[in-house]
This record gives structure tokens, sequence and C-alpha cells, in this order.
């Protein structure tokens, strides 16, 4: 198709607004998918993804649209709406040259929309402001077109009106796409460039790889380069989805469509890399490519111990597919052998371990979250930490965190319950706007680390569930953080170790003193609980001796019963761990990392 026909769009919404059944209203439309073939939700592959309602990984589907007399190819490019994939939904953005911006007609515009919304405009896309589920009978569309002409200029009455339930103003809205979106522009004769906006692993074809193209052309059985790593690989196949792979004889500019080459993991074809021609290679890559940086470092470690060789066959199959996925192996005195893994935010490690836990039936234990700390030591040299427990010793200099520009929309009557939560996790305010009378966006600069500690909850629970959170990576700052160590009976017990600032470290180690004293079994000796900042400790509670054979007090003469418990001990003792002298149930770490 020449470029002129072509338009190239996503789909920015809040989680929730109706983007996926908008999406499979505009294939159905467009004649790509008949209703009856219609599963629910094309767009959404994984059961999880489904499950809860988000969408994790993008996908393009091209669709015919007939305006007049011109045959237009519309490509529809699925982003990922969460903040922990900022830089694939760029990607994505990036890949268009509009987008569609859609709200709920009943609850206007979240932070999520928000910020894929700015990201949209750094990229210079056409928006076209599109309201959806007007058929509720709660929505405002008069209300929130205000709010939308408010915030990306222009009428009120420019906002389509849409739903993608009943179909209402769907039709209207591809014909805006046609009418609004530029068509791609590029060199046709320059040295072919494609930018990879998804990857993604598939059992039987291998990596099958998305990508727009920028310039030039790209052709079946032809040689190819990616050009931050200048691997070269075969193309043994180029088309399009509509929604099926369907082979083409390549794709020119402003195309959008697939390729496979046969390799096996997405790492050799990563988002925001850029392929070009190996014979008539490209020099300039489209765009910056980064590679995708683990924000978020948690311990994994299989409940039973016999299960760590599946827990390590999984990770390095889920490997396959996610490309943001870390992990090495790492070894606990209280929990055993299992591997520190690294994700890019919250979400990412939830859905992970969901995953290993359905897919590979694995019960899994895992440690309190935390980001990456640079360490600059006295000698000037700096130590990257992501374990607690790996916390240099010596002279430390200074410590810095990662922080993030957050976005907060919330109505106001609760700024201040929010300014209040952003102070105590740290936070400088940048900025406040109103968005109508009644919604407030605050900007936030916040230590990351406050906010992997339970902030969206705390927000959500201060808020009434009205807020929206939205972030994205803004550098480090210095800060004043220590590590506390737990020991028991004089033992450090690595699980529990934690880096927190100066001011919480108090606070910290009576918490988990306290919580370990309740879940410790009591044992033929007293055993000291301390929490502890290098040698000084700042807590400290006690587990008291046992004084009696508990088994003759608590069930006298009735010998089966005391046998039955005996033989549950002895069963118990294949998972007591050994921290120095004290035996511990693994049950009591797993108690004492689950519950916050
Ligand atoms: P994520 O994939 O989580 O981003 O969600 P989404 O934005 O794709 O939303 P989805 O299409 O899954 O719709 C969310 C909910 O809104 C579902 O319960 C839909 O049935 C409902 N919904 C979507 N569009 C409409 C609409 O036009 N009218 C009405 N009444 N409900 C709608």
């Amino acid at each position: 198709t020449a470029p002129n026909l072509l338009r190239n769009f996503c789909i920015i919404a809040h989680i929730d607004h109706g983007k996926s059944t908008l999406a499979d209203r505009m294939l159905q439309l467009t004649g790509v998918v008949d209703a009856r073939a219609m599963r629910a939700q094309y767009l959404d592959r994984m059961d999880i993804e489904r499950e809860r309602g988000i969408t994790i990984k993008s996908q393009a589907v091209r669709m015919p649209w007939q305006v007049g007399d011109a045959a237009y190819a519309l490509n529809m490019i699925d982003t990922p709406g969460h903040v922990d994939f900022t830089y694939e939904v760029s990607r994505s953005l990036a890949a268009c040259e509009g987008a569609v911006l859609l709200v709920d007609a009943a609850q206007g515009i979240e932070a999520q929309t928000l910020a894929n919304l700015y990201l949209a405009m750094e990229n210079d896309l056409t928006v076209i402001p599109v309201l959806n589920k007007i058929d509720l009978p709660a929505a405002q569309p008069e209300k929130y077109a205000e709010e939308l002409a408010n915030l990306i200029g222009g009428d009120p009455e420019d906002c389509l009106r849409v739903s993608g339930k009943t179909g209402a103003g769907v039709t209207e809205l591809l014909d805006r796409i046609v009418a609004d979106i530029p068509h791609p522009v590029g060199d046709a004769d320059g040295p072919a460039r494609a930018v990879i906006f998804d990857s993604v692993y598939d059992t039987y074809r291998g990596v099958v790889t998305y990508v727009r193209v920028v310039d030039g052309h790209l052709s079946p059985r032809e040689r190819i380069t990616m050009l931050s790593t200048r691997a070269t690989h075969d193309l043994l196949e180029i088309g399009v989805s509509s929604p099926e792979p369907t082979p083409t004889s390549g794709l020119g500019v402003g195309e959008v469509g697939y390729l496979i080459t046969g390799v096996k993991d997405v790492r050799q074809s990563r988002v925001g890399d850029t392929v070009t021609s190996a014979v008539k290679p490209a020099t300039e890559p489209v765009g910056e490519y980064r590679e995708p940086r683990p924000m978020v470092f948690s311990g994994l470690f299989p409940i039973d111990g016999s299960d760590y060789p599946v827990l390590r066959d999984a990770l390095d199959k889920l490997k396959l597919n996610d490309a943001a996925l870390a992990f090495e192996p790492e070894t606990s005195v209280a929990l055993g052998f299992g591997f520190r893994c690294g994700f890019l935010g919250l979400l990412h490690l939830e859905i992970v371990r969901e995953r290993l836990e359905r897919e590979f039936n694995l019960d899994l234990i895992s440690t309190a979250p935390n980001v990456v700390y640079e360490v600059e030591m006295e000698d000037r040299t700096t130590v990257r930490v992501t374990n607690p427990s790996g916390f240099p010793e010596g002279k430390v200099m200074e410590v810095r965190e990662p922080v993030v520009k957050a976005t907060i929309l919330c109505p106001s009557e609760f700024i201040g319950a929010v300014m209040e939560l952003c102070q105590n996790r740290r936070g400088i305010q940048l900025g406040m706007d109103y968005l109508s009378a009644d919604r407030v966006e605050l900007r936030y600069t916040l230590p990351l680390a406050e906010i992997v500690f339970d902030f969206f909850d705390q927000l959500k629970s201060r808020t009434r569930g009205y807020a929206s959170l939205d972030y994205e990576p803004a550098g480090t700052q210095a800060a004043d953080l220590v590590k506390v160590d737990i020991l028991l009976n004089h033992e450090t017990v690595d699980a529990f170790s934690a880096i927190v600032h100066k001011d919480k470290a108090y606070a910290y180690g009576v918490m988990m003193a306290g919580k370990l004293r309740e879940i410790i079994p009591r044992q033929q000796f007293e055993v000291p609980i301390q929490a502890a900042v290098g040698a000084r400790v700042i807590a400290r509670e006690t587990v008291r001796a046992l004084r009696k054979d508990m088994l003759a007090k608590c069930y006298g003469g009735d010998i089966t019963r005391k046998r039955k418990l005996l033989e549950k001990q002895k069963e118990g003792k294949k998972r007591m761990k050994n921290i120095g002298r004290v035996e511990v149930p693994q049950e009591a770490f797993i108690a004492a990392l689950g519950s916050e």
C-alpha cells in the first residue's frame, strides 16, 4: 500500500475505559473479524491479561477501510497500558502518526491517560479525543468533553462520542482517523530502516517481531541486521496481521507488520532496536534504543526446596518472551536456594510470579521487593546493590537511590490527604493543576523505594479509590539510607535485611522484631531478636525459653495424639532452618515475609 493510503494509530486509554472493546468493534466493522468468529478481546492474548483486564504485550492489526473511492489500510497498534512498561509504550507511539485518546464518559481523565497523552505529544502525534461508553446512563459527555478540550486545546464539540459496546459512533471514528491523522512519510529509495515495537515468543514459530518501516523496503528472504548488536538473520517470513499473520511480498515505507527470523529468544529482537538490510545497511537508528533495565528486585524461593530445578527451567522459559526479566541464583540462610530476580516494576513482578505459580505449578515465597542502590565508598569505588544483604561493609561516602516523577489525579477534596501521603514518603512537589473545578493533577518527585512499599494501596485508601497514579523514572538522588539487619540469637537473617531511610530505620526494626517474636517458636534457651544498623542495636525482643516439656503439658495421657504430634514434628523437621543454634520452621519466615 502506498504511504498516502496508510494510517498508523494507537489507542491511549486508562485501564477499563474500554480500549479492547472498541478495538474489537473496529475489527468487526472493517470486516477483519466477523462477529461470530470474534473471540472477545482479540488483542489480549495471554490468560492473565484477560483475567486481570490489562494489556501487557502490544501488537498490531491491519484493517481495510474505504472512504469514497479510496481504499485505506489502517494499522492499529496496541500499546501496553501500565506504568511498568513506559519504554514499550513510547516505542509503540513512535510507530504511529496519530492516537485515539479514549476516555470513559462516566469517569473522565485518569493519570495513566494523562501520562500516555504526554508521551504521544512528545512524539508529535495527532490526537483524536474520544468519549467512550456514551450508552451508560451515568455518562457525562458534556462535562468530560470540556475537560478534554481544556487539556489538548480545541473545541469540546470536536470530541467524538462513541460506544464500543453498541457500536455507536465507531464508523465516524474510523473516518476521522483517515481524515485527521497524517499519512506516513519516508525515503522509499533509502536504505531500509524499521523500528521494533514489540517481539513475542511463539512456541511454534520462534520469535515474532513487530515492526514499523520508516524508510526503504524489507523483502522476504533478505538478510537483515539489528543495528544495536549488528547481529544478522535471514528473513524467513514477512507479513501483516489482519488479524491472523498473512505473508506479503514485503513491507514498504510506513507499513506495519511482522518478521520471523527463526531466533528463539526475544533478547535477539529487542523493542526499540532498528532493523536494516544487511546488504545495504542504514547507519542511523530510528530513535534512541534503550536496554530494558530492571528497577525492582526480589528473591524468589521455592517453598519446597526440591522444586529448585523446576523454578530455574520456568524462569528460563519466561525469559524467552520477556526481555526485561533478569535473574541469578541466590542462596539464603533462611529460605534456601532460589533466584534474585529483577523486574521493571511491581506489576511486572506480580505477573511473573503469578505465571510461575500458575503455568509451572510452583509454590513460591518472595522477599520484600527493593530498588537498586548505588553505594559510593570512601575510596571512590561505586557498588551497585540489588540485594540488601549485599550492602557493602566499610566506609560509605554516599548512597544514591532511584527517584520517579509521579503524576497523581484525584478529586480536589482529597488534595490534603494525597499531599500528606507524598510528604510522608519523602516526596517533593513539582506542581499542581486543576483539570476542572473538582479534579486536580499533582506532580511529585518520589523515591521509587517509597512507591514500591504499598504506596498505591495507601493512595487508594486515602482517596476512597478515586486517585490514579502514574510514574516514570527520573534518575537518582543521594539520600540518608542505612541497612537494617535482623539478628536471631546474634546471627543475621539475610532475608530480612532492608535498606531504609535513616528516619525510618527504627520503625522498621521494631516492626520486624515484634513480628518475629510472635511467630518464632520457643526453644530450649532464650532467643534474642535484634534489629541493628551496623554494630548498633536499635530494637530488641526476646523469645523466652521453654520451661517444661510442652508435649506432656498439652496432651497428658492421650498416647495416640502424642504420637501423631511427634510424627508431624518429624515431618516438620525437613522444613526446619537453622539460624545458628535456633531452629525455625520455614513457615515462620514465610509468615514474616508475607503480611506487610
Ligand atoms: P484494559 O485492557 O484493562 O486496558 O481495559 P480496556 O480499556 O481494554 O477495557 P475493556 O474493553 O476490557 O472494557 C472494560 C469494561 O468496560 C468491560 O466490562 C466492558 O464490557 C465495558 N465497556 C467497554 N466499552 C463499553 C461501552 O461502550 N459501553 C459500556 N456500557 N460498557 C463498555
